[in-house]
């Protein structure tokens, strides 16, 4: 079977590739990224020659690049990650959002159907989406898979753009897909934009930790393994044409989250209790911040028998430690634009 992996070298990408790369040599695996500045090919340097595994660089934007791919290879299933995935970029270019995670996401799909025509026979788009497109939850309360969409971000408008033409292509087509909605990951090799890898680079650097607003946001959080290993488990065994929610049952108010992180780096790099703690600063809140995600996972739980493996303080710890054992790593994607990035997003 052949499998095109879109976003493979991105955070959530590069843990999807090792493990379907690992554990099924019958598949082979066909990784297409175009290295954004979130993609990186360190990250998948241990597979890099498995006979299973193969590298293309290339934007799904391109529609001819895209199209001759497919006359090509004619994939069996496509696994669809490439995204622009930071809500705060989004804010400041909103339209770079819609044309990698809206028409990108067209463009593969109107490939994959021109290959197949009417003939969907053991043929599957999965199309790896986010909780972020059901909007924002007051105090209490959880997204379930019939919450309906109420996206706020430009990021979470297009995700849920792109979910809607993915079911559109299901119905109209009869093209088999399926669709999980994900709450927050984290774990090693996801790029220090979003809170966790920031923070702990940041305290590293002895560098302002800017939490947004007041600090009383909540996120569910999921270890990005253990996400790798639902997706591993819906591609194979759940229902065409179904919705997966998947959360990690671990809602964190950010500055609790925040103040855990700074305890456990204290310990981590010797230094005085308390002194992580110094480096917190409140900031400008972020635009149409939502306030609160959380998931109702009974679903996926109930019919395909998954839960999350890793405790966060556990996953925290792990994670931690591969950004202090991957210094270079850290350097590498911390140099250059990401500076620029930096001083445009946190200079107010
Ligand atoms: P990421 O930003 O780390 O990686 C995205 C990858 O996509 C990068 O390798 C990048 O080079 C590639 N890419 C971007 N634009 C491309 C294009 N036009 N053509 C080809 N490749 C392109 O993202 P991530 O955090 O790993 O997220 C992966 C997917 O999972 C996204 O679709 C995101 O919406 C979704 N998701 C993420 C989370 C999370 O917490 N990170 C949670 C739920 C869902
Ligand atoms: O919920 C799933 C989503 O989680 C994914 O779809 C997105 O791709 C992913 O980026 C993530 O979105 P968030 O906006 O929740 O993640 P981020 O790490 O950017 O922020 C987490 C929380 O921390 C959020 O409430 C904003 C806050 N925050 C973030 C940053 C970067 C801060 O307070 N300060 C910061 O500097």
């Amino acid at each position: 079977m052949k499998i095109l992996i879109t976003g493979g070298a991105g955070f959530i990408g590069s843990h999807v590739v090792r493990l379907f790369v690992e554990k099924y040599s019958s598949y082979h695996m066909f990784n297409l990224d175009a290295l954004t500045y979130a993609g990186n090919l360190e990250n998948l340097k241990d597979i890099e020659n498995n006979p299973n595994y193969t590298f293309i660089k290339g934007d799904i934007t391109n529609e001819t690049f895209i199209n001759e791919l497919f006359n090509k290879h004619k994939f069996d299933s496509i696994i669809h990650l490439a995204a622009e995935s930071h809500v705060d970029r989004s804010i400041k270019d909103p339209l770079a959002f819609v044309k990698t995670n809206v028409i990108g996401t067209m463009i593969l799909l109107n490939a994959f159907k021109n290959t197949w025509k009417d003939n969907f026979e053991n043929k599957l788009v999965y199309h790896i989406s986010t909780d972020e497109v059901y909007g924002s939850l007051g105090q209490t309360g959880l997204f379930t898979e019939t919450t309906p969409y109420d996206p706020n971000s430009p990021y979470s408008a297009s995700k849920a753009s792109s979910d809607h033409f993915v079911r559109a292509y299901g119905e109209t087509y009869g093209m088999p897909y399926v669709i999980t909605n994900c709450s927050n990951n984290y774990g090693q090799n996801q790029f220090p934009e979003k809170l966790i890898p920031l923070f702990v680079n940041n305290i590293i650097n002895n560098k302002p930790l800017p939490v947004y607003g007041d600090g009383n946001y909540t996120r569910d959080w999921l270890y990005v393994k253990d996400h790798a290993v639902a997706i591993d488990l819906v591609f194979h065994e759940g229902k065409n044409n179904e919705t997966y929610n998947i959360g990690g049952f671990n809602e964190w108010k950010n500055i609790d989250l925040v103040k855990l992180l700074c305890q456990q780096m204290d310990e981590k790099l010797n230094r005085e209790k308390g002194s992580s703690e110094k480096l917190i600063i409140y900031v400008k809140d972020r635009p149409g911040h939502d306030l609160r995600y959380a998931i109702d996972a009974s679903k996926i739980n109930k019919e395909l028998g998954w839960k999350p493996s890793v405790t966060f303080e556990e996953g925290l710890n792990k994670t931690i430690d591969w950004y202090l054992n991957n210094k270079a790593w850290l350097h590498n994607v911390t140099s250059g634009a990401y500076q620029l990035y930096y001083q445009k997003q946190y200079s107010n």
